[in-house]
């Protein structure tokens, strides 16, 4: 047994004594792809830690998995661990900088194809035992909708949607929204406009998308925040450090750090979907 999963299994044994949690299932997703959804998921889930939160990075992007490069924490064990059974979820579960929990995705996805009933069951069961373990796990997935993706989008409490201010951005983001709503989820939507110019370029943007999703989709989309266009955000990523601990003040981690603090506003007063359906949910993911 090495060090880290001893120290986790000590983490969930200590867990027990206290107050059970409620753990909060967001998604965090986008039409087209490097839109900055997975830097956006790894440092909003530092800056709720830093307020006091704990949280789990679940690395959901099936085809080009990539958590553990961004945080510079090469990962023993992954998801694909995971799925053929060979690992338990404690086992797979990594620790980056400031503590920060993730699971990493891993390659051969064509090994899923062959995952027997079993094989399903098994994960279903491990990633139900997350339940309670943290306050929050944030789902991290591809860009557009796969079928992997919508099952993500189908367990969460929530789903994040990230564009930028680019037409080519925020029709995808559109579609994506659209095809979700077609699918019969009813899934609560809210948008992170991220690279903008100004507070100025983000609203416009954010007014656009919610007006046409009101309009067209009776939906409604408010937004949680934007994040400016900051060369830092390369320099992190080429560091292979999380851009709030390379660059703490930076005006994106400054963005981060105030949209985590609007959702935090917004959670608190926000039901989840319950403690008992969160098995069965899981159990949906690759069913
Ligand atoms: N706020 C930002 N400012 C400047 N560049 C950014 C910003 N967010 C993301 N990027 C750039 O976009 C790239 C892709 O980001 P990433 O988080 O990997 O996107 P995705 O997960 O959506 O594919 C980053 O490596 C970085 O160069
Ligand atoms: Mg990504």
């Amino acid at each position: 047994m090495n060090d880290q999963a001893e120290a986790l299994r000590h983490l969930v044994h200590t867990k027990s004594s206290e107050t059970v949690k409620t753990t909060r299932i967001i998604t965090i997703t986008s039409g087209k792809g490097g839109v900055g959804k997975s830097n956006f998921s790894l440092n909003f889930a530092m800056a709720l830690q830093k307020r006091g939160y704990s949280v789990l990075v679940f690395d959901a992007d099936i085809s080009f998995a990539n958590i553990d490069v961004l945080l510079g924490t090469p990962a023993q064990y992954n998801l694909i661990h995971l799925l053929k059974g060979e690992k338990t979820i404690w086992e797979i579960i990594q620790i980056g900088p400031n503590g920060l929990q993730f699971i990493a995705g891993g390659s051969g996805f064509k090994d899923l194809v062959r995952l027997s009933e079993e094989q399903l069951e098994y994960f279903a069961l491990q990633i139900g035992k997350l339940n309670g373990h943290v306050d929050f796990i944030l789902f991290d997935t591809g860009a557009g909708l796969s079928k992997e993706t919508a099952r993500f989008i189908a367990v969460a409490d929530e789903t994040i949607v990230v564009t930028t201010p680019e037409p080519t951005s925020i029709t995808d983001a559109y579609a994506l929204i659209k095809m979700v709503k077609l699918m019969g989820h009813q899934i609560p939507f809210r948008l992170v406009v991220n690279r903008v110019m100004d507070d100025r370029e983000g609203k416009q943007t954010a007014d656009n998308m919610r007006q046409v999703a009101q309009q067209y989709l009776g939906l409604d989309l408010p937004v949680l925040g934007f994040i400016p266009d900051d060369s830092n955000v390369t320099r992190a990523v080429k560091r292979q450090t999380p851009l709030s601990v390379a660059f703490p003040d930076s005006a994106a981690t400054r963005g981060i750090d105030r949209i985590a603090a609007s959702f935090l506003l917004e959670h608190t007063s926000q039901p989840t979907r319950g403690l008992a359906g969160f098995l069965n949910r899981m159990k949906k993911l690759w069913s």
